[in-house]
């Protein structure tokens, strides 16, 4: 089983091959070797391969995707399918960011082949849910985070659910500064853990499920003593190796207090 809490760091489309490797070199002169915790660090495409050399000879520091396409391979122009992310390092990839969905117009549909190609490729899917500010006022909170886990996780197979992460992004959370409380994350994620054992039926309810938005130095710790928050899925802080370090490091604290 994934050792949890899970610190996952999304660059979005921020630092190149140079960039990565100073990044991960300050980060991990920083932060020694855990075992109790998962890192993930999710660079664009175009630096996994120097990411991947960098934490070379640290187990606890994983790389991940932020996007793949659902084919394998073939004329799609621009695309990174699972097997090429997997071959340049990858072992995890985010599905269904919130800027996929409301920059680039994916649908759920979409997020659930994204989600096939990615276990068929040996890549953990990190499935990204979350409502957007008009919904949580509408009341529709659990209603869409529920539409896109189902969508999302309906093609794979139990075992496959079981070996997927959750992260519950709340669209109005993300780089806005406005994060939502503990107790809002522990609400929603208490919902998905509850329908991830309904996607699974019998089987391991026990998919780490993440929180993310605007998660910093100052509210990392409080988030992740939140019943339910099993992980941080982290953009802005996660640019700076040293609030990169110091939010790994609220993980590390939370793990040893387990
Ligand atoms: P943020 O981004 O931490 O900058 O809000 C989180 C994310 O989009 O994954």
């Amino acid at each position: 089983m994934i050792a949890r809490p899970v610190l996952a760091a999304n660059w979005k489309m921020n630092l190149g091959p140079h960039e990565a490797r100073a990044f991960i070199a300050a980060f991990a002169a920083r932060s020694p070797e855990q075992r109790g915790t998962t890192v993930i660090i999710c660079p664009p495409d175009v630096s996994l391969d120097a990411a991947r050399d960098a934490v070379s000879g640290r187990a606890d520091i994983h790389l991940g995707a932020q996007n793949i396409f659902w084919e394998d391979k073939g004329a799609y122009t621009g695309e990174t399918s699972a097997p090429l992310a997997r071959a340049t390092g990858a072992e995890f990839v985010l599905v269904g960011h919130s800027e996929r969905r409301h920059v680039f117009g994916e649908t759920d549909e979409e997020t659930g082949r994204k989600c096939v190609a990615a276990a068929r490729a040996g890549l953990t899917p990190i499935l990204c849910v979350g409502e957007t500010l008009a919904e949580r006022e509408a009341g529709e909170t659990e209603r869409v985070v529920l539409r896109q886990l189902h969508a999302g996780l309906r093609g794979l197979t139990p075992a496959q659910v079981a070996g997927s992460l959750v992260a519950y992004e709340p669209v109005w959370a993300i780089g806005t500064g406005r994060t939502a409380t503990p107790d809002d994350a522990s609400t929603t994620h208490r919902a998905l853990r509850a329908a991830v054992g309904g996607v699974l039926g019998a089987a391991d309810r026990d998919v780490p499920i993440l929180y993310g938005g605007s998660v910093n130095t100052a509210n990392a710790a409080a988030l992740l003593a939140a019943p339910g928050v099993d992980g941080l899925l982290v953009g802005g802080a996660s640019l700076d190796p040293v609030s990169w370090a110091s939010i790994v490091a609220a993980g590390a604290a939370r793990a040893a207090h387990r």
